[in-house]
C-alpha cells in the first residue's frame, strides 16, 4: 500500500511517517518545507532503517500533484500541510484561507482524479471552539472558532462532507487532534517552530535549557483546580498510531468519519511545569500574566469513540511526554 503524507517531514507528520514505514507501507511525502528541513529526511532513515519518495512542493500547485499522482498509484493520503499559527493567521487571513483551503481543494480533485478514496486529514479540537460540554464528545457542536486557523479548520471539514456527498466512495477520516507535544524516543524528530514559539510545549522546554528566560502563564483565574488553562495533551507518538488506525478503518469503510484523538485526561498549565521539573530534574521560572486573548479554561476530548471503532488509544502519560520533549531539545543543542 502506497500513502502519500503532505507535510511528512513536519512535526506530527515526521511521526505518522515513522510509523507508516515501521508498518511495512511505501510512503510518498510532499513537503514545501515551509516548517520543516531536508534533514528530516535523514533522521526518518536513520530511525526506520527504510526509504521514502520525497517531493520538494506545494501542495497548492495542481501540476506538482499530478506528476505525483502519475507516477505512484497513491492508496491513500493524509494531509497534515498546513498553516496552523494561531496568531499569525489573524495577521494574515488570506494567506491562511488561500493555502489550506486551496491545498485541500487541489489533492481532493486529484484524489479523484486519479481513483484514489481514502483521506485522512488532520483536524483540531480547535473546531468545538468554546466547547459545548466536557469532557468533548464528537458530535458536540462545532464552528464558533476564534481565529482564521481554527475557521480553515471548520471550514475544511465542511468541504470534505460534501466531497463524500458527491462521491460516496470518498472516505475520509477527520481525526481532531488535542495538544500534541513529546517527540520521537530517539531524539532525532521532534518540533521546532520557528522563532519565538506560541505554545505551551515548545516554550517550556527553551525556558528550561536556558534558551529562554521565562515562563509567562497566561492566567491563573480561569474557572480550573488551580486557575490556569487545562487541556488534554497527547504524545505525538501516539497521536501518530492513531492514523494508522484510523487508515486501516479507511480501507474497509466508506463513509465520513470524526475522531478526537486525545487521552482522555485534562492537565493545567501548572501541572504541565510541575510535572517537567520533576522528571528532567530542572527548574522553569514562570510568572502569572494576563490571560491571552481566545484563549478558553478547559479542553479535553472524550477518546472512548476512536477506541469503540478504530482500536486506538493513548499509551503514553505525562511523565513520558515531560521526558521525550526535553531529550529532543537537549538533543538539537547537542549537534548544533
Ligand atoms: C492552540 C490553538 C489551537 C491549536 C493548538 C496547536 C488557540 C486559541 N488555540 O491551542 O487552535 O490547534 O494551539 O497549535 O491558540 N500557555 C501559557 N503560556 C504560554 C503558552 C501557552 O500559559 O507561553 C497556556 C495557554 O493559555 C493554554 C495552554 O498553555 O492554557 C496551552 O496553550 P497552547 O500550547 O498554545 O495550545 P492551545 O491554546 O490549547
Amino acid at each position: 500500500m502506497k500513502i502519500l503524507v503532505t507535510g511528512g517531514l513536519g512535526f506530527i507528520g515526521s511521526h505518522t511517517v515513522v510509523e507508516l514505514l515501521e508498518d511495512g507501507y511505501e510512503v510518498v511525502v510532499i513537503d514545501d518545507l515551509s516548517n520543516s528541513s531536508l534533514e528530516i529526511i535523514d533522521c526518518i532513515q536513520k530511525i526506520t532503517g527504510k526509504d521514502f519518495s520525497f517531493y520538494q512542493e506545494d501542495v497548492c500547485d495542481l501540476n506538482a500533484l499530478e506528476k505525483i499522482f502519475s507516477e505512484h498509484k497513491i492508496d491513500a493520503v493524509m494531509h497534515f500541510a498546513g498553516y496552523k499559527a494561531v496568531g499569525e493567521s489573524v495577521r494574515e487571513p488570506i494567506m491562511y484561507y488561500e493555502n489550506n483551503l486551496v491545498s485541500t481543494l487541489h489533492l481532493c480533485k486529484k484524489m479523484l482524479e486519479h481513483d484514489c478514496f481514502n483521506f485522512i486529514f488532520s483536524s483540531s479540537a480547535t473546531v468545538y471552539g468554546d466547547p459545548e460540554k466536557l469532557p468533548i464528545t464528537e458530535d458536540c457542536k462545532v464552528g464558533g472558532t476564534t481565529n482564521p486557523y481554527g475557521t480553515t479548520k471548520y471550514m475544511i471539514e465542511r468541504i470534505l462532507n460534501d466531497i463524500h456527498i458527491a462521491n460516496p466512495k470518498f472516505t475520509v477520516m477527520v481525526l481532531r487532534y488535542f495538544n500534541p507535544i513529546g517527540a520521537h524516543e530517539s531524539g532525532l524528530i521532534g518540533e521546532k517552530p520557528n522563532g519565538i514559539p506560541n505554545n505551551l510545549m515548545p516554550y517550556i522546554v527553551r525556558v528550561a535549557s536556558g534558551e529562554l528566560e521565562i515562563l509567562s502563564i497566561f492566567g491563573n483565574d480561569y474557572d480550573t483546580p488551580d486557575g490556569t488553562g487545562v487541556r488534554d495533551y497527547i504524545h505525538v507518538v501516539d497521536l501518530a498510531k492513531g492514523h494508522l488506525c484510523a487508515l486501516k478503518k479507511a480501507f474497509d469503510s466508506e463513509g465520513i468519519f470524526y475522531y478526537n484523538l486525545g487521552t482522555g485526561t485534562g492537565y493545567s498549565v501548572l501541572d504541565l511545569v510541575k510535572n517537567f521539573e520533576k522528571v528532567n530534574g530542572v527548574k522553569v521560572p514562570y510568572k502569572i500574566v494576563e490571560r491571552r486573548p481566545g484563549d478558553i479554561a478547559s479542553c479535553y476530548a472524550d477518546p472512548s469513540k476512536a477506541y469503540r471503532e478504530l482500536g486506538w488509544k493513548a499509551h503514553f502519560g505525562l511523565d513520558e511526554m515531560m521526558r521525550d520533549s526535553y531529550h529532543y531539545i537537549l538533543k538539537q543543542h547537542e549537534d548544533v
